[in-house]
């Protein structure tokens, strides 16, 4: 039987002088732990990005009000609708009466089919950078996503860039840093969690990644926010080659057992007479 064990909320982490992570981690059965990271902008226009896991709701309003009053909040950026991304979302609008959500237009439909009210919500227009206190934010699609509403942005003051769900890593156990990491987990850690959050990776032209990751490289940003992995400093490359080496060899990749080609495989092997 698969058995769960709790996450678990890790304090505020200061990642750059306006950018603060507030970290937790997630135990997935048998393939490691997750880290599940939100984020907060600190300045004249207070912004958080994400909210967190709903399992540990109490501990996120607790970490966050280490950071800041949530009344101070302008800004609630959801990246997309997922229990791990907009978790508390709930909570924090209750608590934060003076912020508005700021996301793109799938990401408002659902946050209407969920109830939410979405005069609160300030929507993105497609092409348009979202400034706060002075910070500009450029929406970006990351490179790989299990949400089509998915939406990242790249900080032009920091150069920071949040990936999302992109660069995340299923790992052995909670680290501070991927230095602290063997390169051997890093790599692992990557190809599976984008296995498994982006299955369809496997099944477009290599090139389409390749040609993404190359553009990322060529923004060359300073830090990599991903929701599901530690700060990444000393340049992009030390993911995107990884990846990219991954997906130019499919043979590299995890089997997949619901892959139709795999099916197609398994039903030829069945319908070959034995002779
Ligand atoms: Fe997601
Ligand atoms: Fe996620």
């Amino acid at each position: 039987m698969i058995t769960f064990e709790a996450p678990t909320m890790h304090g505020a982490e200061r990642v750059t002088d306006a950018w603060t992570m507030l970290p937790s981690w997630l135990p997935v059965p048998d393939m490691g732990v997750l880290p599940v990271n939100s984020f907060l902008l600190k300045g004249r226009e207070p912004v958080l990005v994400d909210t967190g896991l709903g399992l540990i709701g109490d501990d996120f309003l607790t970490a966050l009000a280490s950071e800041i009053d949530p009344g101070d909040l302008r800004w609630i950026w959801i990246s997309h609708m997922d229990a791990d991304h907009a978790g508390n979302l709930a909570r924090v609008l209750a608590a934060a009466p003076n912020a508005r959500v700021v996301t793109n237009f799938l990401n408002t439909g659902r946050l209407n089919m969920a109830g939410f009210d979405i005069g609160r919500v300030q929507m993105l227009e497609p092409g348009t950078a979202f400034e706060a206190g002075g910070r500009r934010l450029i929406p970006v699609r990351p490179p790989y996503y299990d949400s089509p509403g998915t939406l990242g942005f790249y900080d032009v003051h920091d150069r920071a860039l949040f990936a999302v769900d992109s660069f995340g890593a299923l790992l052995p156990a909670p680290v501070r840093e991927i230095d602290e990491l063997p390169d051997g987990a890093l790599r692992d850690g990557l190809i599976g969690w984008s296995s498994v959050d982006a299955p369809w990776l496997a099944d477009i032209d290599n090139s389409v990644l390749a040609r993404t990751l190359k553009s990322l490289e060529a923004i060359d940003p300073a830090v990599i926010l991903s929701g599901h992995l530690p700060p990444v400093r000393g340049g992009i490359r030390r993911l995107t080659s990884h990846l990219a080496a991954a997906y130019d060899a499919p043979g590299n990749l995890p089997a997949d057992p619901e892959a139709i080609e795999h099916l197609a495989a398994t039903l030829n092997a069945e319908l070959v007479p034995c002779s």
